[in-house]
């Protein structure tokens, strides 16, 4: 992510933001309350669409201009949400449900959460 600038009316959200991953790192993005954490990864999995942000989103070396989750869901991007505001409803995507179980399970399909146990965690 390169420059990603993001504003709401009268707040900055993110100003200029980079942020660079490289395939097999894991990161942890820190950061008192109202910093940008979640509007940053809104913008890296297209909840906010190319044109509403400034700056670039780049993967695997090309520019990336995503207009809805669905677009970035197809390359491998996918933003697992922490709270009750994110219902399957609203995202319309399956991988993204309301369940926490359900969620916990795609999860660990894809190898992001431990598979082993019921996941009471
Ligand atoms: N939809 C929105 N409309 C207006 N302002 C917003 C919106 N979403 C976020 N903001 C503002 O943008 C800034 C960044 O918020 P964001 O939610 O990205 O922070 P965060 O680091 O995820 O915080 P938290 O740790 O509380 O989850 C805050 O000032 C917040 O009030
Ligand atoms: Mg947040």
């Amino acid at each position: 992510m390169r420059g990603i600038t993001k504003t709401f009316p009268g707040v900055i959200a993110l100003r200029d933001v980079n942020l660079s991953v490289r395939e097999g790192e894991i990161h942890a993005i820190c950061g008192e309350n109202g910093a940008g954490k979640s509007t940053l990864m809104k913008v890296l999995s297209g909840v906010y669409p190319y044109g509403s942000y400034e700056g670039q989103i780049v993967f695997q070396g090309q520019e990336r201009r995503f207009s809805r989750i669905a677009d970035s869901e197809h390359l491998g991007i996918i933003i697992i949400h922490q709270g009750i505001g994110a219902r399957g409803r609203s995202y319309r995507s399956p991988r993204i449900s309301s369940s926490a179980t359900n969620r916990r399970k795609w999860a660990s399909s894809i190898g992001a959460w431990p598979s082993t146990g019921r996941g009471n965690s």
